[in-house]
């Protein structure tokens, strides 16, 4: 970090922010009146095989009403230096969003999940899985470091309205971390696939059988558990951190709200009669299994795996941006409309080399959509169609196929017409337009 003279007092006080928060070192800088801060979570400690699944509530995160523009994560060790994926396979973060009760008891900082009760409410995202499954504001695996959201302008994801946060209530954030100590593993795919056979685990975390034919994901590697390591391997523990930085901007009425959805191509949709009519019922399994292909297919060299679901979107709106989310094996995933248009297709990225941010195998960054604002429209109550697909020359054990979309449910133009009548507006507005 450096600073000038000139700049006494900010420096002092930055220097006062590090003394005080020994397990977050933050910056802070201004462009074009949006700011950022670099945020470290607490330190978690690793060794060769061990997997870490921590639970972070109360993290730090920029405070008020705001939109944020961006929002990008890496892992670094104590000197701040980013960890290839070969040595820590980044399983997945995800960050939440909760209100929680001025009064609450419990704030846990140590790790371990916090029990659902009415102390804390999970704000989720928009849809489209069961209670508060995939219920994150953002979250991404392996391809972290390759894999760009910057939010165009005037769009924003809005946070912080006091108007919106219960009485009684204060809005906080959590991050759940899992990550596997690669260091010296036997089988790095089957690892970072979670196979059960190589963490010898036949029941999960809450001590419950784990059903034969489930051969490996999320069940077969929870916190404690050990991947296989080469005969004899020894390797020192490790301290690291997740690093997050946040980019954001002051809320203000020029900003245009967008939603976000996450969709699940494991999701099955089952229409159920309750008390107040026909109600949709999902069911989001997060993971899948990829069976491999036949020996024919592997001879016409036609081995790729197709998952597809179709789910109705209640409110549409304007696609402003999407990524899809694949594990190793994935060749490419696309959003289709209800008369076959593309959405959006998002296709995976493999590393060639041994730096962090390019390792050779792994997804290193998933491509991205950028729709130029208003040409991609998603129409109330259209129904998507989720197509996920995996190279199944090899079988797959706890990929996923997830769908991530920002939508504006209005334009600026329109924004501003139904927020404001000043013709100066329409004037800036039309302004916007015509760009
Ligand atoms: C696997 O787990 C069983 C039962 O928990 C234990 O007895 C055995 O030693 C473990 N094997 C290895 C290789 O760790
Ligand atoms: C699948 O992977 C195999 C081996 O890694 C490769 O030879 C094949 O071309 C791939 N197929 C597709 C459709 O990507």
């Amino acid at each position: 970090m450096w600073y000038v003279p000139r700049d006494l007092v900010f420096s002092l006080a930055i220097l006062l922010l590090l003394l005080v928060t020994p397990c977050s070192s933050s910056f802070l800088k201004t462009k074009n009146n949006i700011k950022s801060t670099a945020y470290l979570s607490p330190k978690f400690e690793l060794e060769p095989g061990l997997v870490i699944d921590k639970y972070y509530y109360d993290i730090d995160f920029p405070k008020g009403h705001i939109a944020i523009k961006s929002f990008s994560v890496d892992i670094v060790d104590e000197a701040d230096n980013p960890v290839p994926l070969h040595e820590t396979y980044l399983h997945h973060w995800d960050v939440n969003r909760y209100y929680q009760s001025k009064h609450a008891t419990q704030t846990r900082h140590d790790g371990q999940m916090m029990p659902e009760n009415s102390d804390n409410i999970m704000v989720r995202n928009s849809g489209t899985c069961q209670g508060n499954k995939n219920g994150q504001y953002f979250g991404l695996g392996t391809e972290t470091r390759g894999t760009i959201m910057d939010i165009p302008n005037p769009f924003g994801i809005e946070i912080g309205n006091p108007e919106e946060v219960p009485e009684g209530f204060e809005e906080i954030w959590m991050v759940n971390i899992r990550a596997i100590d690669m260091r010296g593993v036997e089988d790095k795919l089957g690892c970072t696939e979670c196979r059960c056979d190589l963490y010898n685990v036949t029941v999960n975390e809450d001590r419950s059988a784990i059903r034969p034919n489930y051969k490996g994901g999320l069940l077969c590697c929870f916190e404690g558990t050990h991947c296989k390591l080469k005969e004899g391997f020894e390797g020192p523990k490790r301290s690291l951190y997740l690093k997050y930085t946040v980019n954001w901007v002051d809320w203000d009425d020029f900003i245009v709200p967008v939603k976000i959805y996450l969709i699940d191509v494991t999701d099955t949709l089952q229409l159920f009669d309750d008390s107040k009519g026909l109600d949709l019922d999902h069911d989001c399994r997060v993971e899948y299994q990829v069976e491999s292909c036949s020996t024919d297919q592997k001879e016409g060299n036609s081995c790729v795996h197709v998952k597809r679901t179709s789910l109705p979107m209640q409110n549409g709106g304007y696609v402003i941006y999407g990524v899809a989310h694949q594990h190793s094996g994935g060749i490419g995933s696309t959003l289709y409309g209800h008369d076959g248009r593309v959405i959006c297709s998002s296709i995976p990225i493999y590393g060639n080399g041994n730096e962090a941010g390019n390792e050779a195998g792994y997804v290193v960054g998933m491509s991205t959509c950028y729709p130029q604002p208003g040409s991609v429209k998603i129409n109330d109550g259209e129904t998507l169609t989720l197509e996920s697909n995996y190279n199944n020359t090899k079988e797959h054990t706890g990929v996923m196929g997830h769908f991530y979309i920002l939508v504006a449910e209005q334009l600026p133009y329109q924004h501003f017409r139904h927020s404001t009548r000043s013709s100066f507006f329409m004037d800036v507005t039309n302004l916007l337009v015509d760009n």
